[in-house]
C-alpha cells in the first residue's frame, strides 16, 4: 500500500466511511496489504456509535488527524463526495492512501494514479491510465483506456478497450462499456452516469444519466 505524498508509509491506516460496501472494500485492501498498515478503524461524521457493528472504532476525521502515524483510504463511491472529502483530508494533512504497489492484477504497463484503489480481482489492462482517487471495484477495466479523476466502477462492471472516460464518471454495478477502435474511441463525458447493468455502445455526453431497459417478465408467475 503506497502513500501518495513522499511521506514514508504509516504503520496504521482507517477508512473513510463505514458502509457495508466500505466494509467490503477494506476486508480486500487489508488482505492486499498483508495487515501492513495495521486496520485501525472508520472515519465517519455521522454515525450513531463509537463502534461499528464489525468490532472495529469508528472515530472523526479530526480526531485521526491528531493521531499520527495513520493513512487514509477513501473507497466512498459518490465521485463529488469522494472528492469534498479527499479536500478535507488533504487540508488536515492526513496522507492518503491507494492500490499501487498491492497485488491486483493490473497489468505491468497499466498506470495508477495517486489514491486510487483497485479490488483484487480487477483486470486493469495494457497501456490503460487511471487518474488520481479513482475506484476501481469491477471486474474490468480492459486495455487502452483513459480513467480522469474521481470515477467509480462498481462491482461487475466491465470497460472494454479504446474508450476514453472523462473525471466524475460513475459506472454502476454490471454495466457494460463496449470497446471503441484505436481510431474511434468511445467517449464517457465528464459526470456521467452509467446505471446498473445498462450497456453503452456509444459516446455519453457531459454529465448525462444512461441505463438499459429493465427485465421484463417473459412468462406468468405460477399460480
Ligand atoms: C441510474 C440511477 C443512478 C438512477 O437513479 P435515480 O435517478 O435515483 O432513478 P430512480 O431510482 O428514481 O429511477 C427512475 C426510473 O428509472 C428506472 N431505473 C433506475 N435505474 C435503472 C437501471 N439501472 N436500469 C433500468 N431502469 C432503471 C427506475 O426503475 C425508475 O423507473 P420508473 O420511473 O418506471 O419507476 C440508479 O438507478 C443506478 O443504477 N445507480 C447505480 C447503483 C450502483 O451501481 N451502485 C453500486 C453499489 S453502491
Amino acid at each position: 500500500m503506497y502513500v501518495i505524498s513522499d511521506s514514508p508509509n504509516p504503520s496504521r491506516m482507517v477508512c473513510f466511511g463505514a458502509s457495508g460496501t466500505c466494509v467490503q472494500v477494506m476486508l480486500d485492501l487489508v488482505h492486499q496489504s498483508q495487515g501492513a498498515p495495521r486496520f485501525s478503524g472508520y472515519v465517519a461524521d455521522r454515525f450513531g456509535s463509537r463502534v461499528h457493528a464489525d468490532g472495529h472504532p469508528v472515530s472523526s476525521l479530526e480526531e485521526v488527524a491528531e493521531w499520527g502515524d495513520v493513512g487514509i483510504v477513501v473507497p466512498i463511491h459518490d465521485p463529488r463526495d469522494r472528492r469534498s472529502v479527499f479536500t478535507r483530508i488533504r487540508k488536515l494533512g492526513i496522507p492518503i492512501l491507494g492500490s499501487r504497489g498491492l497485488p491486483h492484477l493490473s497489468h505491468p504497463a497499466a498506470a495508477l494514479g495517486e489514491g486510487v484503489i483497485v479490488s483484487s480481482t480487477t483486470r486493469v489492462g495494457f497501456a490503460t491510465t487511471i487518474g488520481n482517487a479513482s475506484l476501481a471495484l469491477g471486474d474490468l477495466i480492459a486495455h487502452d483506456v483513459t480513467v480522469g479523476e474521481y470515477c467509480t466502477f462498481a462491482a461487475g462492471s466491465i470497460v472494454l478497450g479504446h474508450v476514453n472516460i472523462g473525471d466524475d464518471v460513475f459506472v454502476g454495478a454490471g454495466a457494460i462499456i463496449k470497446n471503441g477502435t484505436s481510431s474511434r474511441p468511445l467517449n464517457i463525458g465528464t459526470g456521467a452516469v452509467i446505471g446498473v447493468g445498462a450497456v453503452v455502445d456509444r459516446d455519453v455526453p457531459p454529465g448525462a444519466v444512461v441505463i438499459s431497459p429493465r427485465a421484463r417478465p417473459l412468462r406468468e408467475a405460477l399460480s
